[in-house]
């Protein structure tokens, strides 16, 4: 990658790493008769739309900018599923979504004389909770006692509601196919007698399928089975796995300061505005040709961010050579859920948004100004 023509602070996504995921995924498909659609909450880079479109079945909307942005960008119409739908703006969500996913029998009631008003025919789903999840941090969990997130057995009667033709459910993260296998007990032994009254089962996202290892083979028999077993469509909406290790994050060392006896460089990036989930899950990011941890007769350096808040910071990496003012630091992996985490925070600029083709040339696709800062206020 010539680093020169890229502006700092820029993510960069390889279009050739998409690619090779996205002809993963859809060999799943192929293998298994499923549909696998893309969650826009952990890619929403609509220039990359139409190429996701050449292999992926569709995508999935959590609000309404994502669904008219599918609607607008993909061409086709969105499955949705969000945690509360708003009265004011539930009719323009109705035209742009093939399917709508309520979290409770509360919003199924609310809402339905509306879908089955409309003069297309939108498929209507419950979201339920296996009360069974495989994840380890509990902000990511949504089957922790007292989450909202879906509908458990007990609150549903042996018939579904009239006009419910499919079910979803999402309780895996960053998991593997095992891990499903071990989730679908679960949702087979509550809900299986359901499974026989839908049209479609939704299995959420979490499905890390692009991560060396994982077991294609197997998820694959798993979504067939489940196909043939109840007769229904079988759809996974998976986010990460589309831009797994997709890109980076490029920033530039502004400063190096020695702060009581930590050397801390500066960079033209932060943390918590550009980079929250690093700070939120918390997970260290790694940064390119540098060792992820302090190491003795290496040079080490704590990465400080650009905007005011003192825990703006990740520590430790350790470097072969010394930073200089003007080096470039290059976060990797920074494509899924991170892009779409950036914000203004602090008034910091939001970094420029390009593609290193697979011809090699870099192409600057977004740069933002002051306009889109202002708007954002
Ligand atoms: C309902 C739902 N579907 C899909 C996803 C995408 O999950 P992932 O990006 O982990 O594949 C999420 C993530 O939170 C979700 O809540």
């Amino acid at each position: 990658m010539d680093i020169s023509s890229i502006p700092s602070p820029c993510y960069v996504l390889e279009e050739a790493k998409l690619i090779d995921n996205l002809r993963l995924i859809s060999s799943v498909q192929e293998q298994s008769g499923g549909h696998i659609i893309l969650a826009l909450k952990g890619f929403s880079m609509y220039k990359m739309f139409p190429l996701v479109k050449q292999y992926l079945s569709g995508a999935t909307a959590s609000s309404l900018n994502e669904a008219r942005l599918i609607f607008e960008e993909m061409k086709c119409k969105a499955h949705t599923y969000a945690p509360v739908y708003k009265e004011n703006e539930f009719d323009e969500l109705m035209s742009y979504s093939s399917h709508i996913t309520f979290n409770s029998l509360n919003q199924f009631e609310r809402f339905k004389d509306k879908v089955a008003a409309n003069k297309e025919h939108i498929s209507m789903g419950l979201r339920i909770n296996p009360q069974y999840a495989e994840v380890e941090t509990d902000m990511y969990n949504p089957c922790i006692v007292g989450s909202r997130l879906g509908i458990t057995r007990e609150a549903l009667g042996e018939t579904l509601p009239e006009g419910i033709e499919g079910l979803h459910f999402h309780s895996l993260c960053e998991n593997d196919s095992f891990v499903l296998e071990r989730t679908l007990v679960h949702v087979e032994e509550k809900f299986g007698d359901l499974l026989h009254q839908v049209k479609w089962l939704n299995m959420g996202g979490g499905h890390l399928m692009t991560r060396s290892g994982y077991n294609i083979g197997h998820v694959a028999k798993q979504i067939e089975r489940l196909r043939k077993t109840y007769n229904i469509e079988v759809i996974l909406e998976p986010g990460s796995a589309i831009a797994w290790e997709t890109g980076v994050l490029v920033s530039t060392v502004q400063d190096i300061v020695d702060a009581q006896g930590v050397n801390v460089a500066i960079l033209d990036v932060s943390f918590a505005a550009h980079m929250p989930d690093t700070l939120e899950m918390p997970y260290k990011p790694r940064i390119l040709g540098a060792y992820q941890t302090e190491l003795p007769g290496k040079y080490n350096y704590r990465m400080g961010g650009t905007t005011c808040l003192a825990g703006d910071f990740m520590g430790d990496y350790a470097f072969d050579e010394p930073l200089k003012i003007g080096d470039k630091v290059i976060f990797d992996d920074m494509i899924h859920y991170t892009m779409v985490k950036t914000t203004t925070f602090n008034g910091v600029a939001l970094p420029s948004i390009g593609v290193l083709s697979t011809n090699g040339e870099f192409e600057l696709h977004k740069s933002f100004g002051y306009e889109t800062f202002k708007e954002k206020l």
